[in-house]
């Protein structure tokens, strides 16, 4: 599900001189939440990743929206039409997700190790996070605040 957010954010770079606080435009009506510092000084690769973040977001909502109408659904032809939208939510979270993972090595370090796994969720999650940040750590990469995400890499480029 593309909702109006989406024609937003696709405009999320474009309005420089507008003052950005608190995840919200001071200009009432254009909706750039998915933005929580000032938009300019946030570099190209960011405000993209930004926008990712937040259609991810958007199609777990769509997930879970259409999960519920299924359950309540009595109509078996709706039910099939809502079925199939459903798919295409898990189509478009999972290309946002591969997308944020391959511009986030940490973030898609950390979710080989608990992604398409047997077993406790929770433990794989655990080493996976300590393995990754080790690794990283090692490798002289800093750990601190936000760049332990691996985002960092992205703040360095073209802003
Ligand atoms: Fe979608």
């Amino acid at each position: 599900m593309r909702g109006s957010t989406v024609h937003s954010a696709q405009r999320g770079g474009q309005a420089p001189g507008r003052s950005w606080r608190a995840g919200a435009c001071q200009d009432a009506g254009v909706g750039f939440d998915q933005y929580h510092e000032p938009a300019e000084e946030l570099s190209a690769e960011t405000r993209t990743f930004a926008r990712l973040c937040a259609s991810l977001t958007e199609e777990a909502e769509a997930i879970g929206w259409y999960q519920q109408r299924l359950s309540v659904e009595p109509d078996g032809e709706a039910r099939a039409i809502m079925h199939d939208a459903q798919g295409e939510e898990f189509k478009h979270f999972c290309m946002d997700l591969e997308f944020l993972l391959r511009r986030t090595p940490l973030w898609r370090e950390i979710a080989q190790g608990i992604l398409f796994q047997e077993g406790d969720i929770v433990e794989h999650g655990e080493a996976a996070e300590e393995e990754a940040t080790e690794g990283e750590e090692a490798r002289g990469a800093p750990l601190s605040g936000g760049e332990s995400l691996g985002i960092g890499s992205l703040r360095g480029a073209a802003s």
